[in-house]
């Protein structure tokens, strides 16, 4: 088992990382929360496959357990399934003093979370991913969010939880095209601080829970310097920002990853033609990329996209942060302006 400690400013926990450890997942929460009860969240292709094992083991140490299922998707990030949830837990009783169980993937995570940071003004929380991406990227962190109409994480806190416990076997049902979607997360990890790690990915026989692991440290020690977004963690938006206009202009046909794959190998691209970025960089992250089966291309035009990322809420004081990469494992935050953005797009695009 391998273990990451994030020592987030509001409150310290670890994330654990290995093959077999869900049926630990009533001794780990006894060890580390006061809980008495669980509510454990789920999606509806997670809990036939995992919330047996997860029930049997909170019960197996005295820990009353129920559960709540969702339809799987990320439509169910929303207003009204969050209110089912609160209902939920205030039908059931449940007090600061318990404890909500996110088993899934980041949609998941994300409305369990929210649920848990603001039922009676927060109970105990814990993650147990069973995506790639979850695993790397949204179970760490604390950020937790449901969608509204009008646009995608709208409404949403920052609340850490007590524990992330990743049995990585459970990504042995994840289907192949989500597993591929991970590895786009995986990728900016490596394009952002790791070229050591981005040379382990070359090789497509590495060792899941190891690359998990440096995942989960270089997330760790962002959000221990910046938990609340305001500085360093800009960074883990590498290749959302173009990423994120493709996947909204696809009515989200696309997976958030594949996006985020199309917006890097975009970025690197602009960064390459502003001399910014070295051509065999640039070329080794498309290949990189490629060879995992992801995206690198969009059909979508600078228009279009311009347009979309001008409703993008993420402009503050004018300007839009944007990652570039300088070389593969460093990249720089670049606050640009709507007319400087245009032309960083249009390079991206050429
Ligand atoms: P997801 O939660 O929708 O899961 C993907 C699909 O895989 C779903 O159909 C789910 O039912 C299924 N699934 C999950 N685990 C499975 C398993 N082990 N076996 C079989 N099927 C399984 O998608 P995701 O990619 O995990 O998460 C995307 C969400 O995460 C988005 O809403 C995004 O906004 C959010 N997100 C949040 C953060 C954060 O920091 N909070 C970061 C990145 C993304
Ligand atoms: N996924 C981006 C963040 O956690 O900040």
């Amino acid at each position: 088992m391998r273990a990451v400690t994030v020592n987030a400013p509001s409150g310290q926990y670890e994330v654990k990382i290995g093959s077999g450890l869900l049926p630990s997942l009533g001794a780990e929460i006894r060890a580390c929360t006061e809980a008495k009860r669980c509510a454990v969240i789920a999606g509806e292709n997670v809990f036939p496959l995992y919330g047996g094992i997860a029930m049997t083991s909170l019960r197996a140490v005295g820990l009353e357990a129920r559960s709540l299922v969702f339809p799987a998707g990320e439509q169910t990030k929303c207003l009204g399934r969050y209110g089912e949830l609160l209902s939920f837990l205030a039908e059931n009783r449940f007090t600061r003093s318990d404890c909500v169980i996110a088993l899934g993937g980041g949609v998941t995570g994300d409305l369990a979370g929210f649920a848990a940071a603001t039922y009676q003004r927060g109970l105990g929380f814990v993650q147990v991913p069973t995506t790639l991406l979850a695993a790397v990227d949204s179970s760490v962190g604390g950020k937790t969010a449901i969608d509204l109409p009008e646009g995608k994480n709208q409404v949403g806190a920052f609340y850490q939880p007590a524990l992330v416990l990743c049995d990585t076997d459970t990504l042995s049902t994840l289907p192949k095209r989500e597993l591929t979607a991970g590895y786009a997360e995986v990728i900016k990890y490596a394009v952002l601080g790791d070229r050591a790690l981005f040379e382990t990915l070359q090789n497509r026989e590495h060792d899941v829970p190891q690359v998990i692991e440096k995942c989960v440290k270089h997330k760790a020690a962002i959000v221990a310097e910046d938990e609340r977004d305001t500085g360093l963690r800009r960074l883990l938006n590498l290749g959302h920002t173009f990423g994120h206009a493709v996947e909204s202009r696809s009515g989200y046909t696309l997976l958030h990853g594949e996006a985020v794959s199309v917006g890097m190998a975009m970025i690197c691209r602009a960064a390459c033609a502003k001399g910014l970025l070295s051509q065999s960089d640039f070329e080794a992250v498309v290949t990189l990329l490629r060879a995992y089966g992801l995206p690198t291309e969009t059909d979508y035009t600078a228009d279009e996209l311009y347009d979309t990322l001008l409703l993008d809420k993420k402009f503050s004081g004018g300007k839009l942060h944007l990652i570039v990469p300088r070389e593969i494992g460093r990249c720089d935050i670049l606050p640009v302006t709507p007319d400087e953005l245009r032309f960083w797009l249009e390079a991206g695009l050429e």
